[in-house]
């Protein structure tokens, strides 16, 4: 049975005035009302990546992680650089998913926001590569890095770049499109 088109997001801040996850949050204003959007927030609650804790059964939070994995149509990542690569907790997350496999053709867009000029596109490149290899399909234009993070958006979230909320829009239609036919259940198809 067909269900309501579901994309997860995730941010790779765990600061509480993160500008990723308060972008990350003001995508749901650019979905269609008819797909449903939720955040995941237990990157902190996860326990470093230690592939023997798997047995006899793995972490409730790993358990708890993997199950809102497979039942997202598809995920955003919005992430911010640390020392020229990904956040450790982001990429301790990731590696939790390797084995379990929760990412093998996955749809997913990739976003990085830095205040910094270059937009934290090294981190991006780097989640880039994480995630292919761990079977998610990135469509054509699937990847932004947003610089100067900080004159674009306000503290309540609203993106107050004319340019960034354009592209924004356009990354969430090009993943929508991207999400295969028979998942797609939108109303207006
Ligand atoms: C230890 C540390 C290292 C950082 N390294 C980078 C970096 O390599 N590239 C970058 O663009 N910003 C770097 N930054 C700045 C972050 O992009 C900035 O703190 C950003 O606001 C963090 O994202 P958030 O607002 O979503 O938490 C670094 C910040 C800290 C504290």
């Amino acid at each position: 049975m067909s269900h309501p088109l579901h994309i997860l997001g995730i941010s790779g801040s765990l600061r509480s005035q993160s500008t990723n996850s308060l972008l990350l949050a003001s995508l749901k204003h650019v979905l269609p009302s008819t797909v449903s959007f939720s955040i995941y927030n237990g990157l902190e609650s996860l326990p470093h990546f230690n592939p023997e804790l798997e047995e006899p059964t793995p972490p409730a939070t790993v358990v708890a992680f993997r199950k809102e994995l497979a039942a997202a149509d598809a995920v955003v990542f919005c992430t911010p650089e640390y020392a020229f690569g990904l956040p450790g907790a982001l990429k301790d997350g990731l590696d939790w998913i390797v084995s379990s496999g929760e990412f093998t053709n996955k749809p997913v867009v990739l976003i990085s926001a830095s205040p910094l000029a270059t937009g934290g596109e090294k981190a991006l490149v780097s989640l880039e590569t994480t995630i292919k290899v761990m079977g998610a399909k990135i469509p054509d234009g699937g990847t932004i890095a947003i610089p100067f993070i900080v004159k674009k958006i306000d503290k309540q979230g609203i993106i107050t770049d004319k340019e960034t909320a354009e592209r924004l829009q356009q990354l969430m239609d090009v993943l929508i499109e991207f999400i295969p036919e028979n998942k797609r259940t939108l109303e207006e198809m």
